[in-house]
């Protein structure tokens, strides 16, 4: 984990959201999954967690949303990278990154090491999806069922609130340990980043609690499912 400083570049509209290139030494930029925690001079008391989106020149691009204040020349004071991102299996050829119930801007960073290993990727969505390589197809949610079934990797995003929901759906994702690589990344609040072991991003697990800010937030699917 490192410190130092960041600077937004330039804002970009991403799914119809606020987003931003930043600049940033290369030590500090999160692999996907994992997260910067980013302060800057202003009252604002919680840092802001950035997730990788993909890559630019001296930095990365960040995952909104974004705070309003922030500006191109906004200088920030980051700490990272933090937590544990995917793993992509060298192996895989098909996968797929399911947004749960957001946009697809945290699976975004892996489209490019999948298709840089010849992988096929599906995209789960209901959210609105720009600027994807042409290779990359869409699906709607109510297609995960069948998705799952085709994917020999999988990778999920969704929040912890919604987590209970997603596990009590009927399709075959109850298959998933058995068959195929399957991760999740859980959002939380995750003000200290570990620090201060707060609590406030407490996951609860199949019979124990963890922190999605250094234990997470992406998880392995068998340790979620019952
Ligand atoms: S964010 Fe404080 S312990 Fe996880």
């Amino acid at each position: 984990m490192q410190t130092g400083q960041g600077q937004v570049i330039e804002l970009i509209l991403q799914d119809g959201l606020r987003s931003a290139r930043l600049s940033c030494s290369g030590n500090l930029i999160p692999a996907p999954g994992q997260y910067l925690l980013a302060g800057d001079d202003s009252d604002s008391l919680l840092p802001v967690p950035l997730f990788y989106t993909d890559s630019a020149p001296s930095g990365f691009i960040a995952a909104p949303p974004l705070p309003d204040s922030w500006n191109p020349g906004h200088k920030l004071r980051l700490r990272g990278p933090l937590g544990r991102g995917f793993l992509l299996p060298a192996s895989s050829r098909r996968v797929a990154l399911a947004a749960c119930d957001d946009m697809p801007a945290r699976l975004r960073g892996l489209i490019r090491p999948s298709l840089k290993q010849n992988a096929a990727v599906v995209l789960v969505c209901d959210s609105a999806s720009d600027s994807l390589p042409d290779d990359v197809e869409v699906q709607p949610l109510s297609a995960l069922s069948d998705v799952c079934e085709w994917a020999d990797y999988l990778a999920l995003d969704i929040a912890r609130e919604n987590l209970p929901e997603l596990k009590q759906r009927p399709e075959k994702l109850n298959q998933i340990p058995a068959l195929r690589e399957a991760q999740i990344l859980i959002r939380t609040p995750v003000p200290c980043g570990g620090l201060a072991e707060c609590g406030a991003c407490a996951v609860t697990l199949k019979s124990n609690w963890m922190m999605a800010c250094k234990d997470g937030p992406v998880f392995d699917w068998r340790d979620i499912w019952e």
